[in-house]
């Protein structure tokens, strides 16, 4: 497994490949979520390309851009079991000029939930996302259905730009019961741990309810709120593959969404109905 530093160092690599490119771009920390996007690249496509770079550009002030959780060694393995063919490790110092063009999101889908909590996260993730993309030029890129609202900016990115990549979107991987794995789930004391499996709770619940029959997005949200009452919440939300919010639940085009801090630990979960 190749290992590179330097943009021009990746993008000589990349020129030496002909046949399909996938590429799984991540911030490292790696877990079963990231390991099952590894996964299927690798069995779809003749190489795989993983980035691993904590993008200070998405993050903003006060959030956990110093304490985010790192294990290099670790990740580099675990790349080199799945079989992964070279690993980008760049620097904020070599992907970034101190005075450049920016990308902006898109006004209005670019700034709801994560966007509205988050401003200009967005426009951090697809700066740095098209940046990734323009220095590997995959055929294919995976993404999780974890960050939904990521996944549809960037789809609609590589649509607005016609940019010749696939976006290939993956499964959200829990732990037994129910807990989306994230990088962030190390942060959470046993205590929290437990308060945070009330968000896979509250998808699982308002499932249910849709499974028997309910429809209302605001009885669906209400019941929701009241699972999640022992988190700090951010937001319950239920909108379509394109972000509108809904009034009535449209089988086979929702999404539930769910924010929340436990303690000092942020989280986001959803479910795709
Ligand atoms: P990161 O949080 O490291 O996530 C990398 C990829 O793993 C994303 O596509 C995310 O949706 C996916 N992922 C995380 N947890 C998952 C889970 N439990 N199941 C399935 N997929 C999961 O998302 C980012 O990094 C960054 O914003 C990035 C796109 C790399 C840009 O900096």
């Amino acid at each position: 497994m190749k290992t590179f530093n330097k943009p021009k160092e990746m993008q000589a690599y990349r020129k030496t490949i002909t046949k399909s490119v996938g590429f799984v771009p991540t911030m490292g920390a790696l877990h079963e979520g990231h390991i099952s996007l590894i996964k299927q690249s690798v069995e779809e496509n003749e190489t795989t390309i993983v980035s691993i770079f904590v993008n200070p550009t998405q993050f903003l002030e006060g959030e956990d851009l110093e304490s985010y959780p790192s294990k290099i060694e670790a990740d580099l393995k675990i790349c080199e079991l799945a079989g992964v063919d070279a690993v980008f490790l760049p620097t904020a110092k070599t992907m970034y000029e101190s005075d450049e063009l920016r990308i902006t999101a898109p006004k209005i889908k670019g700034f709801i939930l994560e966007g509205a909590k988050r401003p200009g996260h967005f426009d951090g993730v697809l700066q740095v996302v098209l940046k990734l993309f323009n220095i590997t030029s995959p055929t294919k890129a995976y993404f999780g259905k974890k960050d939904a609202q990521q996944l549809f900016m960037i789809e609609n990115m590589v649509k607005h730009l016609f940019l010749p990549i696939m976006i290939v979107p993956c499964e959200i991987v829990r732990e037994g019961d129910g807990l989306a794995l994230s990088s962030r789930n190390v942060y959470l004391s046993a205590k929290e741990r437990e308060i945070a499996l009330f968000l896979s709770k509250s998808l699982k619940y308002a499932t249910k309810q849709i499974i028997e029959g309910e429809r209302d997005t605001a009885k669906i949200k209400a019941m929701m709120e009241e699972v999640l009452s022992a988190t700090e919440l951010e937001y319950v939300e239920i909108v379509d593959r394109e972000f509108n919010l809904l009034k009535e639940v449209e089988i086979g085009d929702s999404i539930l969404l769910v924010a929340a801090r436990v303690g000092t630990t942020r989280l986001i979960d959803n479910m795709w109905v």
